[in-house]
């Protein structure tokens, strides 16, 4: 990462108010902060190592599914072979969306921001809930599996509504992420891409105190409630420097493809208009992120197996430039996005379904803020004004 290193930039000091001592300035963006203990995930930054529960990433996307990584973050151990098979039921039988929120999502206008429909869906879903404000745990594990199984549904219902296509139902023989595929494009995915989706919705499952997380954190910790939680983290998740950069991704290979502009020109005339690379960069990892390893191989295969390698090799062009220039590291979002697009989803749907991995994440963070709470309230510096004298209108 170039610039002020993140030490000094917290070492840094402002004066006082009066200029006579001086006090540590601000942590802009809370960077460095630790806020709380967690056991659920942690991110080596220098190593590049990312774990759920003490388990490695790459361990994961090698042998776990997405339904036994959500029960690994919901109880902080792997389930045995009758706990599977029970979390895997109750994600199919949670996942019918209630009549009231099928309605809500079918009169939405069908130019909608896909996000915000998910974020208003979901939080509508609370209304028919009623175990909505029960903050104990075993309602909240109820919940939090409950929340998992519908936000899927919520997004590829919206797609199909939008594309003025009849909702499909959920096939018994396939899991959530291969459901998924098959509710949005009515296609059964094939096997490989039915794993390459549910290998994307174990990577995107947790990340430590992220902003969307954190943010979860902060509402459920006043004692309010998980679909409070989970609408606060969708509404965080959705903007450009945290989900919304995959779909940023995509959208500047695509502008570059159709260009014909060779990719590291189109890219040098963006970082010298000081423009932000999306996809690359990141607060906590200084070294490759893990998740991209798998995600370059997943965008490498799709595209030879599509005979269409023009993304793949674009892309990596584009980050070999990077680390010349700048010495900055791909992102989880940047071959997420060639990734989903060759899986053939739309492009505005790629922060949604970060969502519909990273729901599993929220819930467990919500469960263990819930189980030891504190109200999260930090101070500021204050800068403005003071001891001004009200000044009546005529006099202003
Ligand atoms: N493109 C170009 N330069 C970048 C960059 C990027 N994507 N990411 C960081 N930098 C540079 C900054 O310009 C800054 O340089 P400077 O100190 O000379 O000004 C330095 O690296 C540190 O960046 P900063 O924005 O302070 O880091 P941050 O920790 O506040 O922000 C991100 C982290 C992720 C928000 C930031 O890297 C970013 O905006 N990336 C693009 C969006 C993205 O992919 N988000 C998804 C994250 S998973």
């Amino acid at each position: 990462m170039t610039g002020t290193s993140s030490s000094s930039k917290e070492q840094a000091r402002s004066p006082s108010a009066d200029g006579s001592s001086a006090k540590p300035a601000p942590a802009t963006g809370l960077e460095g902060v630790v806020v709380a203990q967690t056991s659920i995930s942690t991110i080596d930054g220098s190593a590049g190592k990312l774990s759920y529960r003490g388990y490695d990433i790459h361990d994961l996307a090698e042998h776990s599914t997405f339904e036994e990584t959500a029960f690994l973050l919901w109880e902080g151990r792997l389930p045995d072979r009758g706990e599977l098979e029970a979390v895997r039921r109750e994600l199919r039988e949670q996942r019918a969306l209630p009549p009231e929120a099928v309605a809500l999502l079918e009169s939405a206008p069908r130019q909608s921001n896909p996000m915000a429909v998910l974020r208003t869906i979901t939080s509508a879903i609370a209304l028919t809930d009623p175990d909505a404000d029960d903050n104990a745990q075993p309602a909240l594990r109820r919940k939090a599996v409950r929340l998992t199984a519908q936000l899927g549904p919520i997004v590829a219902g919206f797609h199909r509504h939008r594309q003025g296509a009849a909702r499909l139902e959920p096939r018994e023989h396939l899991d959530y992420a291969g459901n998924f595929l098959y509710l949005l494009n009515g296609r059964e995915p094939t096997p490989e891409e039915a794993r390459i989706f549910d290998v994307c919705l174990i990577l995107h499952a947790d990340h430590g105190f992220n902003a969307s997380t954190f943010s979860a954190r902060v509402t459920v910790a006043t004692l309010s409630d998980i679909y409070s939680g989970v609408t606060s983290a969708l509404g965080t998740l959705k903007g450009s420097l945290h989900g919304g950069a995959n779909e940023a991704v995509m959208k500047m290979l695509l502008e570059l493809q159709g260009s014909g502009e060779s990719p590291e020109d189109a890219i040098r005339r963006r970082l010298e208009r000081k423009e932000k690379i999306s996809g690359f960069g990141h607060r906590v990892y200084k070294t490759e992120d893990p998740r991209a390893t798998h995600l370059r191989r997943f965008s490498e295969e799709l595209g030879s197996q599509r005979g269409d390698g023009t993304l793949f090799e674009m892309s990596r062009r584009i980050e070999a430039f990077m680390r010349a220039e700048k010495d900055i590291y791909s992102n989880v979002d940047f071959y997420s996005a060639s990734t989903y697009y060759q899986l053939g989803i739309p492009t505005d749907l790629f922060t949604p379904i970060f969502a519909m991995s990273r729901v599993a994440g929220w819930t467990a963070h919500v469960m263990e803020q819930l189980a030891n709470n504190r109200l999260i309230r930090p101070r500021s510096e204050y800068v403005g004004e003071r001891n001004l004298r009200y000044v009546s209108l005529e006099q202003r």
